[in-house]
């Protein structure tokens, strides 16, 4: 099997949304260790660990962190835990069953990078994982773990709650910062970059839930040891999700780099009826589409780019051949990016609209082959060309679908077209 557990826990009987157990486990023991090290000796850890942002972009987490100014100005951490991204469900692990873990985590950041107040912005459905979130910062603050004088060591700390209402554009990480400011959730241009002008104006780091849940791991284990659990420049392990046509959906924990194969097979349960597999989605939908040959990439963000995708989020989704329909796949993709575009830039506002137009007129059979080159003509067009990666997450995956799966779509349009005749 190739799982190995290291953020995801399977003690029986423990409940983790309580302090004490959490602590009995040894939780908050990697507070000690931070004071020892002091904030730049846990950075140091954090570099050596080769730490990669889980919220989908990869930027090493140590290095990030040492991006912000050293200009007196007041200074927060951001935690993204929107987790909007289809296909994907890893965050709300840590904020519905171990949420201490992200909490002592975003403790050590926050002592890490000098800030003394954290924003944790929770995706607007996730009513449970605000509760239990809430929940166990009010326990905290209780026994002394936030607020001012953390255990004595003279550190302040205070975290807040901000819920979001429902829009996937808040999860890019300057819309999130519009919105905690109570703006509407509409990405900044960058530069400047969060690092140096974020929430309030002020330096901010912002860093997905995953990322922060792992640093009191590499703190224990040392970040050297943790980098080298995973492959080469892609430090540590990763929660990863299988769901889709596969017989064993769920969440489980690989080394970086196991490969795609055996997550899929091994504990995914391998695709139901034993079927082919058509499609994979890596790592939720802004991802471009790989096939059944793809299948022995490693899980890891330089594998995957090499491949001409991404590990995103490190959700995989697998259709099955026979149980998938592709133009309704692009129609769903298409329609979601549209609904989600915050409208400020034309070729993304215009342009994810024009993609749906067309994908829907191939489901209605109004549509013949041509269409699929004014389906790629329309991603070309939105690549490259708006603030922020809304529109490559539009065009990427229409694109690859309809460059590598062109018989299929235009078999398929040939039939409804003929069906509608
Ligand atoms: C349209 C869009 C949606 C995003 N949604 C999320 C999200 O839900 N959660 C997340 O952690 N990052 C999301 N990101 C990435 C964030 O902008 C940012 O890179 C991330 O929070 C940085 O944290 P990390 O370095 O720890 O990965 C999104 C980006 C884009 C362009
Ligand atoms: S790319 Fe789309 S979502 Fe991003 S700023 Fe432009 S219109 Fe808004």
């Amino acid at each position: 099997m190739p799982e190995q557990r290291i953020l995801l826990r399977s003690h029986l009987g423990v409940d983790f949304t309580r302090l004490d157990d959490y602590i009995k486990h040894g939780g908050f023991a990697m507070w000690a260790k931070a004071q020892t090290l002091g904030p730049a000796g846990v950075t140091a850890e954090v570099k050596a660990s080769g730490l990669r942002g889980r919220g989908g972009a990869g930027f090493p987490t140590g290095v990030k962190w040492g991006f912000l100014p050293n200009d007196g100005r007041t200074r927060y951490l951001v935690v993204n835990a929107d987790e909007g991204e289809p296909g994907t469900f890893k965050d709300r692990y840590f904020l519905e069953l171990d949420p201490f873990r992200q909490l002592e985590g975003i403790l050590l950041a926050c002592y890490a990078i000098g800030a003394h107040v954290s924003y944790i912005y929770i995706r607007g459905e996730y009513w449970n994982s605000k509760k239990v979130t809430q929940d166990a910062i009010d326990q905290l603050y209780a026994a002394g773990w936030l607020g001012k004088n953390i255990q004595g060591s003279g550190f302040d700390c205070d975290v807040y709650v901000h819920s979001g209402a429902g829009a996937y554009i808040c999860g890019e990480e300057t819309a999130l910062i519009e919105s905690i400011e109570g703006k509407p959730g509409m990405p900044r241009l960058k530069p400047p970059f969060p690092a140096n002008y974020g929430a309030f104006g002020m330096p901010t780091i912002v860093n997905n839930t995953e990322t922060l849940a792992s640093v009191p791991v590499i703190l224990e284990m040392g970040g050297q040891a943790w980098s080298d659990l995973g492959s080469p420049r892609n430090g540590g392990t990763k929660l990863v999700g299988v769901a889709g046509h596969v017989k064993n959906p769920g969440l489980f924990e690989v080394p970086m780099g196991t490969p795609m194969r055996e997550i899929i097979y091994d504990l995914g349960g391998g695709i139901l009826d034993d079927r082919a597999i058509l499609a994979i989605i890596p790592g939720g939908s802004s991802c471009p589409f790989l096939t059944a040959e793809d299948l022995d990439v490693p899980m890891d963000f330089d594998s995957l780019k090499s491949k001409g995708s991404m590990l995103g989020t490190a959700c995989i989704t697998v259709m099955a051949e026979g149980l998938t329909d592709l133009l309704e796949v692009m129609r769903r993709i298409t329609g979601f990016y549209e609904h989600e575009s915050c409208g400020q830039c034309t070729p993304c506002r215009q342009g994810t609209g024009w993609l749906y137009a067309i994908a829907d007129k191939m489901c209605k059979g109004q549509a013949d082959e041509s269409h699929i080159d004014l389906l790629i003509s329309a991603c070309n067009n939105i690549d490259g060309n708006t603030i922020c990666a809304h529109g490559e997450a539009a065009a990427w995956p229409i694109r690859s679908i309809a460059k590598k799966f062109r018989p299929q779509l235009a078999a398929e349009i040939a039939k409804r077209a003929a069906a509608r005749a």
